[in-house]
């Protein structure tokens, strides 16, 4: 089954291509981050017109690129949430016309669950049942996977998430958005071991996270390095950034450990965007082999937005029957532990290619009758 998959939740227009024979055909990402660069943080209305602009002409580009025609496309996945809802709006309102123009069914994939499945994109994929470490720019949760839609939350953030955090920290220390990979290279700089900055919920059970204390002592040091003769020097933003980061990482390893031994489980995967941290890798790494366990990653730019990761999801979801209505739905909110394992959908699998085959007039009346339902 080739599926064309669209991710517009935020700030980064992604398309791909991705068929279960063949694999990952192709990918295109375009990236907004020099227009809200100059704001500080992404301004939700100019993100949806950008995305307006974009997502047609890039999936244009791709086909064309690879020589894949409209025939070949068995399906279309759309990220409908979570994120900003014009942003999202524009992804779905495409994905599912589109769908209805070439007569291909459709699904609004969780975009949570679009990072969770990125590493099943690797050469060398996590097999089920594992724990997943989701760290974006909105997200930081710790979940037992047990197989697609099967999803226990064991912890996650109280209040900022991860990336959230590392997007701050960059804002104090002067930084340009995104932070996270600005913080991680000035930190590359950093005196280990000047400062040791506090390794938040980590000295009580459970598996919660919170970053916004962490936050404040970033800032309450700053201050009074500011404050010291001399001011705040090039050093001083290099050691605190590292001590930043060293916190954040310790914090998310020792969780991981916690919920890996909590579980039973094996292995590890982790995803979004805070994912593509080195120090985070290294870190998780050596952790998981004291385990006996196995660490799972995808190449750094599936850690971040990117329509690969969509179209992957939404392949697995198409092929095992679930299909969208007609309505154009899009969520900002969106809960993970809603999502319906894969077995709650009819397989339809041709006898003769083992292949999904496109439901037929039946369901699809069927599907749109629940959509208009709820
Ligand atoms: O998954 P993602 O691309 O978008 C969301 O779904 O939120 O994650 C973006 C977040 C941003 O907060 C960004 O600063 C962070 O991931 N990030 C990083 C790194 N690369 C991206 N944080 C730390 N180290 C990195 N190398
Ligand atoms: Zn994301």
């Amino acid at each position: 089954m080739r599926i064309l998959g669209l991710e517009t939740s935020c700030d980064e227009t992604g398309v791909a291509i991705y068929d279960s024979e063949q694999g990952l055909l192709g990918d295109a990402l375009y990236s907004q981050v020099d227009m809200h660069a100059r704001y500080g943080g992404v301004i939700p209305e100019l993100a949806s017109r950008d995305h307006i602009r974009k997502t047609l002409p890039m999936i244009r580009q791709l086909m064309d690129e690879k020589s894949i025609p409209v025939s070949s496309i068995d399906g279309i996945a759309y990220t409908s949430g979570p994120g900003l809802i014009g942003a999202l709006l524009v992804g779905a309102a495409l994905g599912r016309s589109l769908a209805m123009a070439w007569n291909v069914p459709a699904v609004g994939v969780h975009h949570m669950e679009g990072h969770l499945l990125a590493p099943m994109l690797e050469e060398d994929p996590p097999q089920f049942p594992f724990v997943a470490l989701l760290v974006s720019g909105g997200h930081t949760q710790l979940v037992a996977v047990q197989g697609i839609g099967q999803y226990t939350l064991l912890g996650e953030s109280l209040d900022d998430a991860a990336g959230e955090a590392f997007d701050k920290v960059a804002k104090m220390l002067g930084l340009a958005y995104p932070g996270g990979p600005r913080v991680a290279a000035l930190a590359q700089k950093g005196q280990a071991g000047r400062f040791k900055f506090p390794r938040p919920m980590t000295n009580r059970p459970g598996l919660d996270f919170s970053f916004s204390g962490l936050k404040t002592y970033v800032r309450n040091t700053l201050e009074s390095l500011a404050d010291a003769p001399g001011g705040l020097t090039e050093q001083d933003r290099a050691d605190v950034a590292l001590a930043f980061e060293e916190a954040v990482v310790l914090t998310l390893v020792i969780k991981c450990r916690r919920a890996l031994e909590h579980t039973g489980m094996k292995s590890l995967i982790i995803a979004g965007g805070v994912s593509a941290n080195i120090r985070l890798r290294a870190g998780l790494q050596k952790m998981v082999e004291s385990q006996r366990s196995k660490l799972f990653y995808a190449k750094p730019r599936f850690c971040t937005d990117n329509g690969a990761m969509i179209a992957y999801a939404g392949c697995q979801r198409l092929m095992a029957g679930q299909r969208e209505g007609l309505a154009i739905r899009a969520r900002a909110r969106w809960p993970m532990s809603t999502l319906s394992p894969l077995s709650a959908f009819n397989r339809l699998v041709d006898p003769a290619s083992g292949l999904s085959v496109p439901v037929n007039a039946d369901q699809q009346a069927g599907s749109i009758h629940n959509a208009r339902a709820e």
